[in-house]
């Protein structure tokens, strides 16, 4: 598996856009309460719509509202939910759809060749850096995306929750190294931009997500895996809350 680069928690590495010089436009969209997120340049007006689903008009109407121009789709993962609206997307532009190479076996084969990636690599967005982190245990392929101050985080990190890992190609092992790769390797000033509204808030921050997440705070492979394929869900439900010292 490829890991991704050690932030060492500090700003040793920043991929340092200049201040404003993106924006993230956020729809919620759908019958699971997905996040589509729009990364727009600002200085180029071009887009990158991490997991189109749902509702093709109203991402197409945020990005003409916005001036954007769609060219790029990010997928932080090949289940439906997240990827219905890829095939409208591109009959509407000439987006190039990227995806980890590792999820390529699980992407829908009616669909043009996406690019494919590992973790570490850099797309460019204008001027603005895109980093794709390859964080499996939801799916084999499951990515985040980080874009300076922000972590879109798709079905690996929720707010105070996480993806499961019961599907085909899920790994409950990898996703605890996922998480503790996150919580080790990325700065905590960090916002996080989930896949799903699945928490009582939509967004939070990796150093909340670390002290107050029970994923997150549990240090024994065998106790997370017996939690995350057994107990969290007869305890919780969504909203998830925060469960802190
Ligand atoms: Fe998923």
């Amino acid at each position: 598996m490829t890991s991704f680069a050690n932030h060492g928690n500090s700003d040793s590495v920043r991929l340092a856009p200049r201040p404003g010089s993106y924006r993230i436009h956020t729809c919620q969209l759908g019958p699971m309460d997905n996040f589509i997120y729009l990364i727009e340049d600002v200085e180029s007006s071009r887009g990158a719509v991490v997991d189109p689903a749902w509702d093709v008009p109203a991402i197409l109407d945020l990005a003409t509202a916005q001036g954007i121009q769609i060219t790029d789709i990010l997928l932080t993962h090949s289940h439906h939910d997240h990827i219905n609206g890829v095939a409208g997307i591109l009959d509407a532009t000439d987006a190039q759809v990227h995806l980890l190479k590792a999820e390529a076996d699980f992407y829908g084969h009616n669909l043009p060749q996406p690019a494919l990636h590992h973790g570490g690599d850099i797309l460019r967005l204008g001027k603005t850096p895109i980093e794709f982190l390859h964080t499996p245990g939801h799916t084999p392929g499951s990515a985040c995306y980080r874009v300076e101050d922000d972590l879109i985080a798709g079905d690996t990190l929720f707010v105070f929750g996480c993806g499961r890992c019961d599907l085909p190609g899920g790994d409950p092992k990898q996703m605890y190294d996922s998480l503790r790769k996150l919580r080790e390797n990325l700065p905590w000033y960090l916002r996080l931009l989930p896949g799903h509204d699945y928490g009582v808030k939509p967004t939070s921050t990796l150093q909340e997500q670390a002290e107050c997440n029970p994923f997150m705070r549990i240090h024994d492979l065998g106790r997370f895996i017996r939690y995350r394929m057994h107990d969290h869900d007869q305890v919780r439900h969504p909203p998830y809350a925060p469960e802190c010292d």
